[in-house]
């Protein structure tokens, strides 16, 4: 049987690689097919990379049917920067696709869909949060914590999709709420964490000072970060769990950290790193209004998904500062 991962950036790649590691066979689908970056990743003749997009649901349909696919990670999306940009379209890949996947699913009977969402859906509620880890059903006020972004609502309704879908159809859908992912990625992408790690690395490697002048990439409190190998060791423990019943799980460092903790990594491999912010941040992570206060609680993952992080912050930078293009 095959799996079908929608997506080929660096979560979806990463699977890839895991995945056909072990001797599966891999349907990797992208819209635009950055092949010379997915590559730099995976490069293995158990995973087949198709342009595809996932807004076309009988497109998929047929793909799935045609490969025999049993399961699906489904990591395609607009990301928060390309959603800014272009609202409309997020809402119809991020929303749609995800519906489209969980349809697919319902029809063909899928074994298992993993759908990556994200730790930003409770980014809202930090302000109010007292507890040292931040569970996945957190107290949510409906008016108050509203997302602060279209990227956020897009993915909260991702989320009781696939909640409505187990509920209502016993489709066996898992989402995963990634913190923010560390990788390194040649291909086109909009990860504020990448641009974070960019834009300390690149001015570093030419022996200049790193010139912060992106509100979004410096925040105060801290922020929990995640490795894209460890988000895709999580996709591969969610598709082989065997009683996954929460549904929802925290994929994260289950730590913080502040921007001079980041700052602090990166000068293991850089010493001489100088920083200059040009502005200062308004609140946390990624413009965010809320200054975060505790990481996440990822003990579910780890008793349902028998998942724990294997790569810490500094490790994760470390791994990833001489593939960054
Ligand atoms: N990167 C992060 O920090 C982060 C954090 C939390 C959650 N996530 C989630 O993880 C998932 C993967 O993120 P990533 O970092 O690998 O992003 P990425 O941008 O590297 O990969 C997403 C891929 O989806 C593709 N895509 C977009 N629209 C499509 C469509 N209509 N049909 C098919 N493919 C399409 C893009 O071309 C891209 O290659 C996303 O769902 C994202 O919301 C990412």
């Amino acid at each position: 049987m095959t799996v079908l991962i929608t997506g080929a950036g660096i979560i979806g790649s990463h699977t890839a690689a895991m995945l056909a590691a072990r001797g599966q066979s891999v349907l990797l689908l992208d819209r635009t097919p950055a092949h010379d970056a997915i590559r730099t990743i995976v490069d293995d003749p158990r995973v087949t990379v198709v342009a595809g997009d996932v807004t076309d649901v009988d497109a998929l349909e047929r793909l799935v049917g045609d490969h025999a696919v049993d399961a699906i990670v489904h990591t395609a999306a607009l990301l928060s920067t390309a959603i800014r940009k272009d609202p409309l379209a997020g809402i119809h890949v991020n929303v749609m696709g995800t519906a489209n996947v969980l349809e697919i699913a319902r029809r063909r009977q899928l074994r298992r869909v993993v759908l990556a969402s994200s730790a930003t859906v409770g980014y809202q509620a930090f302000g109010d949060f007292d507890g040292t880890a931040f569970p996945e059903d957190f107290g949510m006020h409906y008016l108050r914590h509203r997302p602060a972004s279209i990227y956020v609502g897009t993915k909260i309704a991702g989320e009781y999709l696939a909640l409505l879908y187990r509920d209502l159809y016993r489709v066996d859908a898992v989402a995963l709420r990634y913190a923010a992912v560390i990788g390194a990625w040649s291909g086109p992408g909009t990860s504020v964490p990448g641009k974070v790690l960019s834009s300390l690395l690149l001015p570093a490697r030419r022996g200049e000072t790193a010139c912060i002048d992106d509100p979004f990439t410096v925040w105060n409190g801290g922020e929990e970060f995640i490795d894209a190998r460890d988000c895709a060791r999580a996709n591969v423990a969610a598709l082989d769990a065997t009683a996954p019943t929460q549904g929802v799980y925290n994929i994260g460092l289950g730590t913080l950290a502040s921007f001079d903790d980041f700052v602090a990594a990166v000068r293991l491999t850089h010493p001489d790193l100088q920083v200059r912010l040009d502005v200062r941040p308004a609140g946390g992570f990624a413009g965010f209004p809320h200054v975060r206060s505790a990481p996440s609680d990822i003990s579910a993952a780890t008793r349902e998904l028998g998942w724990t992080p294997a790569h810490p912050l500094a490790d994760a930078i470390t791994h990833y500062a001489p593939l960054l293009a």
